[in-house]
C-alpha cells in the first residue's frame, strides 16, 4: 500500500473514531445533513410529480426518483439522535420525535415502503399503478410531517 504503515494507521483510526461519529457530531451540522437530505427527497418528489401531472412525458428516470427515495429514508431515524431537539439546537423537529421515537421510526418504515412500491410500478413500466401509487409516497411524507414537523407546509 502506498504511504505504507502510516495511512494504514491513520485509516484505522478513522475507522475507530469513525463509527460512534453520530453521537459525537454536532448538532447543528447533524440538523443541516437531514435538512438537506430532506430536500433532496423534495427534488425527486417535484421532478416525479411533473411526470406524474403529464408536464413532462420522458418516465425513464422515474425508478432511479423512487429507489432513491427508498434507500434515503432507510436509514434516515439515525440523523435523529437525542441531543438535535429544538431544545439543544435550531431543528424544525418537534420533541414528540424523542417522545415517541419507535413511532417516528415506523412513519420511516412506511416511506421506505411506499417507495418501494414505486420503483416496482417504475420497472413495470405501469404508468397507471405509479401514478396511483404517487400519492401514497407524498401522503407518507405529509403524515409524519404533520406529527413531527414544527410547520407542515410542503
Ligand atoms: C418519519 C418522518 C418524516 C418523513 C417520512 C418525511 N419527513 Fe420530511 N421532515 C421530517 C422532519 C422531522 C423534518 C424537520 C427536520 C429538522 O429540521 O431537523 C423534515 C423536514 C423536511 C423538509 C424541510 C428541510 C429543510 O430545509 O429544513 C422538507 C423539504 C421535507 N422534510 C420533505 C420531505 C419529503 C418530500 C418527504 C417524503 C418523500 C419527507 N420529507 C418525509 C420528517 C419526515
Amino acid at each position: 500500500m502506498r504511504g505504507g504503515p502510516f495511512l494504514m494507521k491513520r485509516f484505522l483510526l478513522v475507522v475507530l473514531i469513525g463509527f460512534p461519529a453520530l453521537a459525537a457530531d454536532r448538532a447543528p451540522d447533524i440538523v443541516k445533513y437531514r435538512q438537506s437530505v430532506m430536500k433532496a427527497m423534495a427534488a425527486h418528489m417535484t421532478s416525479m410529480s411533473l411526470v406524474v401531472k403529464k408536464q413532462v412525458s420522458d418516465r425513464s428516470q422515474l425508478a432511479a426518483h423512487a429507489i432513491a427515495l427508498r434507500d434515503l429514508s432507510g436509514g434516515l431515524p439515525k440523523f435523529f439522535p437525542r441531543g438535535t431537539g429544538s431544545d439543544k439546537t435550531k431543528t424544525a423537529a418537534k420533541n414528540e420525535v424523542w417522545q415517541r421515537f419507535p413511532e417516528f421510526e415506523s412513519a420511516f418504515q412506511k416511506l421506505e415502503r411506499e417507495s418501494n412500491a414505486l420503483a416496482d410500478a417504475a420497472k413495470r413500466g405501469d404508468a397507471n399503478a405509479f401514478d396511483a401509487q404517487f400519492e401514497n409516497v407524498a401522503n407518507a411524507c405529509a403524515s409524519c410531517h404533520r406529527t413531527f414537523r414544527v410547520r407542515d407546509s410542503d
